[in-house]
């Protein structure tokens, strides 16, 4: 945790103009919070568990509107989900009171950019937002 935070305050100093390198910044912290809070049910390469926990690779949820994927994140999700064939009907936990917006924001960019996805970067202004509305 509080090397998390360290790693918040140096990417505060990066200049908010260079938006590619804050794209950067943000998956470099998420991935560090990938490995604390969601490997050990997705996986390293998120490839997840069949049956037991689904993969993170390019799925309707990964590369979908971000709203509802940040939903999962902060709320959990406890419904029957069918990926690639496979089901699965674990719960995920809710992550709303463990993790703020800048790292929801960022482990949510690192898993879309990695794992073969290739989709846009999640600023904390939207977790705000969907905080908010909640
Ligand atoms: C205790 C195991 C566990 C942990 C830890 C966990 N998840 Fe999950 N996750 C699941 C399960 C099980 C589901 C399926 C839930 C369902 O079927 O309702 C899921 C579903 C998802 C989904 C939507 C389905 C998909 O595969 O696209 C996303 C996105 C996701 N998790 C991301 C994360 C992220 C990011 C973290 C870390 C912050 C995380 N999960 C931590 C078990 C876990």
């Amino acid at each position: 945790m509080i090397l998390s935070s360290a790693l918040i305050v140096i990417g505060a100093t990066i200049p908010d103009h260079i938006n590619q390198n804050d794209t950067q910044q943000s998956a470099t912290r998420g991935k560090k919070i990938y490995e604390e809070y969601c490997l050990s049910c997705h996986q390293a390469d998120g490839s997840g568990v069949p049956r037991l926990n689904p993969p993170l690779k390019k799925t309707s949820y990964v590369l979908g509107p971000q709203d509802k994927l940040i939903k999962i994140l902060l709320n959990g999700l406890e419904e029957e989900i069918e990926i690639n064939g496979e089901y699965y009907s674990n719960p995920m936990p809710a992550f709303g009171s463990v993790l703020n917006d800048q790292q929801i924001a960022d482990v949510l960019t690192y898993v879309r950019s990695n794992f073969g996805n290739k989709a846009s970067a999640v600023p904390v202004s939207k977790v705000k937002e969907v905080r908010a509305a909640k």
